[in-house]
């Protein structure tokens, strides 16, 4: 869940002297500034001839990520660092201009699942065959090209040797933006870092990793949700995972052993564990109530009992109204502990076998 700026590289491609290019390129990030301030979009403006990329000079393969040449790495840097691409871009002898071929084939995992808006410019044709040809490039680079596109002919936007496009190329740009940032939300998921201490879930496509004080968003989210029926069901408000503020939350993400299970971004569950000499305390066992009755519960159970080993307990805690977990919890071998508690909650533990 992130709330920072999207950032979009504006990249001008051609380079050769006297270009119409940059002249392009500059109309376009002034005519989008304010529509960028508004969609909280970063343009940043870069040419091609900037970078000081030969033709391409690296011996591995771009998804290798090894990147041998200082150009190479401050490439991949500003590729990596972007969410989204807007290329300016002529039209060469029907197609896009080698410069733009060029400096996609140096970079590989770098463009993946990130939107690329094509403002073409050209002759008749206003640049629209150069964006045909670049489209069937970027997809292979995992690149998702947009619909929306703005096509100038140079004509049309010539006045007094000046590049001065009319309102509809405007409308058109802001439209495009508009459309790149519904696209880079959606394709977030997507560009979610896979993580090395990733573990398969028990859903297709789930997973399972550590959780730390940078999860606490989600995590609060979903223990909000997850605990009001527990709320209902107790009638009573006064459960910590409730009113449990995300910096209380990130400060107990920093302490217990959390591990959440996720799929598409999307954060499904989560248990957390902690060692109390004997004892393996486990907690916050969160299934999202759409996916309940799957054995998900389960699952992340006989997870967190996995960190069992060397204790002579297992113990958690439940609502004592909360019929449907203390079921779910005597079903896998726990009995409510005899020592009463006077919050309205039941203690359970499970002897570990050894
Ligand atoms: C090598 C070269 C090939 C060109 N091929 C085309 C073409 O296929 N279609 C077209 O509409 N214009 C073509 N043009 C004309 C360009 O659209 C026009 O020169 C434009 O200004 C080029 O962009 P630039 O000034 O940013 O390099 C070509 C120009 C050059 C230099």
């Amino acid at each position: 869940m992130t709330t920072k700026s999207l950032r979009v590289l504006v990249l001008t491609c051609s380079t050769r002297p006297g270009a119409l290019g940059p002249a392009v390129g500059g109309w376009l990030t002034d005519t989008l500034a304010p529509v960028a301030k508004e969609l909280d979009v970063d343009l940043v403006p870069l040419a091609v001839g900037d970078l000081d990329l030969p033709f391409l000079d690296e011996e591995e393969h771009p998804a290798t990520g090894v990147h041998r040449h200082e150009h190479t790495r401050r490439w991949s840097r500003i590729v990596a660092e972007a969410d989204g691409f807007v290329f300016v871009t002529p039209e060469y002898n029907y197609g896009m201009p080698a410069t733009l071929k060029n400096a996609l084939d140096y970079l590989g995992p770098e463009w993946a699942w990130k939107p690329a808006g094509f403002v073409s410019y050209g002759h008749t044709s206003a640049g629209t065959r150069a964006v045909q040809h670049a489209k069937q490039v970027v997809t292979t680079l995992r690149l998702v090209p947009l619909g929306s596109t703005v096509a100038i002919r140079i004509t049309d936007a010539m006045r007094d040797d000046r590049f001065t496009p009319d309102a509809r190329h405007a409308e058109a740009a802001e439209g495009l933006l508009a459309e790149l940032v519904r696209v880079a939300h959606a394709l977030t998921p997507m560009r979610e870092p896979r993580h090395a201490d990733a573990m398969p879930g028990p859903l297709p496509g789930s997973y399972v990793r550590p959780l730390g004080p940078d999860d606490a968003a989600e995590v609060t989210v979903l223990q909000r949700c997850c605990w009001l029926e527990e709320a209902l069901v107790n009638d009573t408000l006064g459960i910590p995972a409730l009113h449990e503020t995300l910096e209380d939350v990130r400060a107990w993400l920093a302490e217990w052993d959390v591990t959440g299970l996720w799929r598409d971004g999307r954060l499904l569950g989560m248990v957390r564990t902690r060692r109390d000499g004997d004892d393996l305390h486990v907690g916050r066992l969160a299934v999202v109530p759409d996916l309940r009755g799957l054995g998900v519960g389960r699952w992340l159970l006989a997870l967190a009992e996995s960190a069992a080993e060397g204790c002579r307990r297992v113990l958690l805690t439940t609502g004592a109204a909360s019929h449907r977990n203390l079921a779910v919890y005597q079903r896998q071998g726990y009995a409510v502990l005899p020592d009463p508690r006077d919050d309205g909650a039941v203690d359970l533990g499970k002897v570990v076998t050894p």
